[in-house]
C-alpha cells in the first residue's frame, strides 16, 4: 500500500446492548493529508478515530498504519497521538511543563527537551507564554498548548476530536488558519473530527461525510460541495435545494425527472450505480442555491413558476425563497445590487438553473 498512512478496511464496532457505533467503514489516507470527519452528533465519528488510535477495539475489519497491520495493537504501539473532544491541561504546570511532558515519560534529557519544547512552542505562537499557567491563558490558547502537546512526541499521524469545538466564533475562525498552516509545515497526517462542515470544508483535503455509523461520501470539499451522492449529503451540507420525482428517461448521463405536478427536468446522474437511474423510480436531485437564477435567463434547461415567499440576508449575500408546485421551497441565492428587482410577498417568478446544475442523489 504506497503512500497510505492510514488505511481502513471493512471496520465494523458494535458497543454491548448491539449498539452499531460504526458500520462497514474504509478509507484511504495518503501520508501529509488533512482529513475531516464530518457528520452530525452519535453519528460514530470520534469512536473512529479511537480505534484508529487504538483506544477502542474494532469489532470487524483491519487498520494499518504506515503499512503496518496495527488491528491488535495498543496505543503506545501505534504511531499516532490524540487530542481529546475535551482535553485538559495539567493545571498546576506551565506551559512549556505541560508540552514537555510526554519527552520526560520517554527519558529525553533535559537539554534536548527544552530544545524540542522551544521549537514546538514557537510553531505554535506560545513562546513568549512558556511560564505562565493554563489558567491564565484564554481559550484559544489552551487550545493551542493541547496542540503541541499532542505533536511534540512526532506522530505520524495526529487524531484530533473537534479541536476547535469550544472556541467562539471569531478565535475559531482564527485557529482554522493556524492549524492548517502548522500542518502544512509539519507534513503529518492530520484525522480531524467535527461536526461543522464550514471547518471541514476550509481545512480539510478529503473529507468523509457521515451518518448513523455509516459513510455517506468521501471526496474534496469541491466535489461534495458541487457533487452531493446522497440526499443526507446534499441536505447537511446546506445551500442545497432538493426536489424529488420520478424518472421519465435517461440519455448519456442527462436524466428526465417529472415532478408530481408534471414539470420535466434535466439532471445529471454523476453515478455508476445503474439503479439509481431505473426508469420509473422515485428520486430526488438537488440544485444548489447559487446556480438558480430568478427571472428568465436565455439557455437555462429547467424552468419553473414560483411565488416570493421571503428574503434571508447573509452579508452582501441575499437568498430569495420562492414557493413552487407541491410546497417545495426554492432558495435562489445572488449578490444584490440596487438595479435588481425587489419583490413583495406573493409574487409571481420564474425560476431557472442550467441542466448541469442538478444532481441526482441516492436515497
Ligand atoms: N462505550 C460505549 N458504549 C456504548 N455505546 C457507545 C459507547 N461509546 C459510544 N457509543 C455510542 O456509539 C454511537 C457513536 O458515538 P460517537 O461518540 O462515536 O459519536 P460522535 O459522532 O463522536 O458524536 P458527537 O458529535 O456527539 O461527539 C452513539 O450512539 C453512542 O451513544
Ligand atoms: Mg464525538
Amino acid at each position: 500500500m504506497p503512500d497510505f498512512d492510514v488505511v481502513l478496511v471493512n471496520v465494523d464496532k458494535t458497543f454491548d446492548g448491539d449498539v452499531r457505533a460504526v458500520i462497514d467503514f474504509n478509507a484511504e489516507i495518503e501520508h501529509g493529508e488533512f482529513v475531516a470527519m464530518l457528520g452530525p452528533s452519535g453519528c460514530g465519528k470520534t469512536t473512529t478515530l479511537r480505534m484508529i488510535g487504538g483506544l477502542e477495539e474494532v469489532t470487524e475489519g483491519k487498520i494499518y498504519i504506515a503499512g503496518q497491520d496495527v488491528t491488535d495493537l495498543a496505543p503506545s504501539q501505534r504511531d499516532t497521538s490524540m487530542m481529546f473532544q475535551s482535553f485538559a491541561l495539567f493545571p498546576h504546570r506551565t506551559v512549556h511543563q505541560n508540552v514537555e511532558f510526554s519527552l520526560k515519560v520517554k527519558g529525553i534529557e533535559r537539554g534536548e527537551r527544552d530544545r524540542q519544547v522551544g521549537e514546538m512552542l514557537q510553531m505554535v505562537s506560545l513562546d513568549e507564554l512558556a511560564d505562565r499557567y493554563p489558567r491564565d491563558l484564554s481559550g484559544g490558547q489552551q487550545q493551542r498548548v493541547a496542540l503541541a502537546r499532542a505533536l511534540i512526541s512526532k506522530p505520524t499521524v495526529l487524531l484530533l476530536d473537534e479541536p476547535l469545538g469550544a472556541l467562539d466564533y471569531s478565535l475559531r475562525q482564527q485557529m482554522m488558519v493556524e492549524l492548517k498552516k502548522i500542518q502544512r509545515e509539519l507534513g503529518i497526517t492530520f484525522i480531524m473530527v467535527t461536526h461543522s462542515q464550514q471547518e471541514a470544508m476550509s481545512m480539510a483535503d478529503k473529507v468523509i461525510v457521515m451518518s448513523d455509523a455509516i459513510i455517506q461520501q468521501t471526496g474534496t470539499s469541491r466535489e461534495i460541495y458541487e457533487a452531493p451522492r446522497t440526499r443526507f449529503v446534499a441536505d447537511f451540507i446546506g445551500n442545497n435545494n432538493v426536489f424529488e420525482g420520478t424518472i421519465q428517461s435517461r440519455s448519456g448521463s442527462i436524466v428526465f425527472v417529472e415532478s408530481d405536478d408534471g414539470h420535466l427536468f434535466y439532471v445529471r446522474a454523476h453515478h455508476d450505480d445503474n439503479r439509481a437511474v431505473e426508469i420509473g423510480r422515485r428520486a430526488h436531485f438537488s440544485v444548489r442555491a447559487d446556480l438558480v437564477h430568478a427571472g428568465v435567463h436565455a439557455g437555462m434547461a429547467n424552468q419553473v413558476e414560483g411565488s416570493y415567499v421571503a428574503t434571508e440576508f447573509l452579508g452582501s449575500l441575499e437568498t430569495d425563497v420562492f414557493e413552487v408546485g407541491g410546497g417545495v421551497l426554492v432558495h435562489v441565492e445572488q449578490h444584490r445590487s440596487a438595479s435588481d428587482r425587489s419583490y413583495e410577498m406573493g409574487d409571481r417568478e420564474t425560476i431557472c438553473w442550467p441542466a448541469e446544475a442538478a444532481v441526482l442523489l441516492l436515497d
